[in-house]
């Protein structure tokens, strides 16, 4: 699917992202990325590629079988919104694309504001227009960059690439997992004291 059919997708429309592109150098020498992460994340992208409707196969069966995860895509009474787990699927699938091959300037930044407050109330639920809980917790976001980070090993492992690379892959994978749930938990916790 091309981004520009995929709803809700906003790439390139988000306001200014309160977070320079100066502080995101302090986050990325804070989680060790480097110009060599920047290259295996281009040689994972081409690894995972054509891998991504299985990646999100795994993920959704693991959110399908965890109701707290589930309880976020549903109504507040706890009925799955099938049409919204869908879109987001879409969304997720160019994340992962968008993770691997976007170079991380103003234009990342600023869609990394944008995922973030699509998790909180500022605007969940908005751009799929859907009657679903107001937010996600932040334990979650945080807790989940395991599962995201330890389940994408055995698809980068299937590209025929040498350990070594598998491994390099892997580790800038979960830095920049990691580096963008700690941009996604400014508006929870924003630096106001
Ligand atoms: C490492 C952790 C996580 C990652 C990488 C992640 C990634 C994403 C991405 C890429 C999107 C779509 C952004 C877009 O609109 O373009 C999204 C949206 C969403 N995520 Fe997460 N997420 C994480 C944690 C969670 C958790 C723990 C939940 C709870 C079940 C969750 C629930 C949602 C929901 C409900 C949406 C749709 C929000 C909306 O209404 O627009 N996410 N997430």
């Amino acid at each position: 699917m091309g981004e520009t059919t995929i709803p809700g997708y906003g790439y390139g429309n988000a306001a200014p992202s309160p977070v320079s592109v100066e502080e995101l150098g302090l986050l990325k020498a804070s989680v060790l990325f480097g110009p060599e992460d920047e290259a295996a994340l281009r040689r994972a992208g081409e690894v995972l590629a054509d891998q991504v409707e299985e990646i999100l196969d795994v993920w959704y069966a693991f959110v399908g079988a965890n109701p707290q995860l589930l309880a976020e895509f549903s109504t507040p009474d706890g009925k799955p919104i099938t049409p919204y787990l869908e879109r987001v699927r879409a969304r997720f699938g160019q994340w992962i694309r968008d993770t691997c091959t976007r170079p991380y300037d103003e234009a990342w930044l600023a869609y990394q504001e944008e995922i973030a407050e699509r998790h909180t109330p500022a605007k969940k639920n908005t751009a799929d227009g859907v009657a679903s809980v107001p937010y996600v917790p932040l334990r979650y976001l945080i807790a989940l960059i395991y599962p995201i980070t330890a389940t994408v090993r055995d698809f980068l492992a299937r590209g025929d690439r040498p350990a070594e690379e598998v491994d390099a892959m892997h580790e800038a994978w979960r830095k920049s997992v990691i580096m963008q749930v700690a941009l996604w938990s400014r508006p929870y916790a924003p630096d106001t004291w």
